[in-house]
């Protein structure tokens, strides 16, 4: 099972929270202000679907200087290029736009994210988030969490707490899923999902994972699970689902990480890892 990492002295994961909450809604706006009409794809990574646009960097430019200002001594890393060792204790985990995609094609489902983790977040099993805050600059949605301290949504200045929803069982669970941009990878997921999808509600692939665990810690989707995801994909939205009550493990139970993330309130999230764990199984390795 998931285990605390204790805090370096002096931190305060509302303050680390405050600072989050800050700079985040500042890469929103500059997101969404800055979007050029026509987006330049600045590189490609792992495929040419792995779209990594010049807002990207631009984003996660501004989260590192912003952060450097506010907390020089703290470590950051990001999804671009561009990540600082720290002496602190704490590292920032950002990802600058999470759901590239959506913001390439100008749907509405995607996110800044940040997050200030404890331990080391390039050692799977060996971090944990303090502070996170996840924020759809479209739908105004922020989504906040501090470790022991609950998670909020918060809209048009009003923040409320929220609660994962009690989905009774798997069959009725409306569960949100997501894929990564390799063709292999891609292929063994989808194989995954068809032995999952008739055992559940319905699935839906809405295209950021930081969304996807705001969205099982709001309720709005009963459970989350994806294999492939990196540290700055999930270590806001780990936070923010875990504080409103969700489990969020790999198929062990352990740490989610790169092989798998499953992410629900208590029974539903049992009953899917088990459903994956055979899915898994029947399947077998990705290779
Ligand atoms: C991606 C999104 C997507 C998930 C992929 C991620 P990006 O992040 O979170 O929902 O399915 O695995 O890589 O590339 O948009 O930052």
């Amino acid at each position: 099972m998931t285990r605390a990492l204790p805090l370096p002295e002096g931190v305060a994961p509302l303050e680390l929270l405050a600072i989050a909450r800050t700079v985040a809604l500042e890469a929103a706006a500059l997101i969404v202000d800055e979007r050029p009409g026509d987006l330049g794809v600045a590189e490609t990574k792992s495929s040419r679907t792995d779209v990594v646009t010049v807002m990207d960097q631009a984003s996660q430019d501004l989260l590192s200087r912003r952060i450097a200002e506010l907390r020089p001594d703290d470590g950051f890393a990001g999804e671009e290029r561009g990540g600082r060792p720290g002496s602190t204790g704490i590292t920032w985990v950002v990802d600058p736009i999470d759901g590239t995609v959506n913001y390439l094609y100008g749907l509405a489902a995607y996110a800044v994210s940040v997050a200030a983790v404890v331990g080391d977040p390039g050692r799977p099993g060996a971090w944990r988030p303090v502070a996170g805050v996840v924020v759809n600059p479209v739908s105004g949605e922020i989504f906040a969490a501090a470790a022991g301290h609950g998670a909020t949504r918060g809209e048009g200045g009003i923040a409320r707490p929220l609660r994962v929803a009690g989905a009774g069982s798997l069959d009725l669970a409306l569960c949100a899923t997501g894929f990564g941009y390799g063709a292999r990878r891609r292929a063994w997921q989808g194989a995954v999902l068809a032995e999952v999808l008739p055992q559940v509600r319905d699935i839906r692939r809405l295209g950021s994972a930081a969304l996807d665990l705001c969205r099982v810690a709001d309720g709005t989707v009963d459970a989350y699970y994806e294999r492939g995801l990196n540290p700055w994909d999930l270590a806001a939205g780990w936070l923010v689902a875990t504080e409103a009550g969700a489990l969020v493990t790999d198929l062990a139970g352990d740490d989610p990480d790169e092989s798998m993330l499953v992410a629900g309130g208590p029974r539903v999230h049992g009953e899917l890892r088990a459903a994956l764990t055979r899915a898994v199984d029947g399947v077998g390795p990705e290779d």
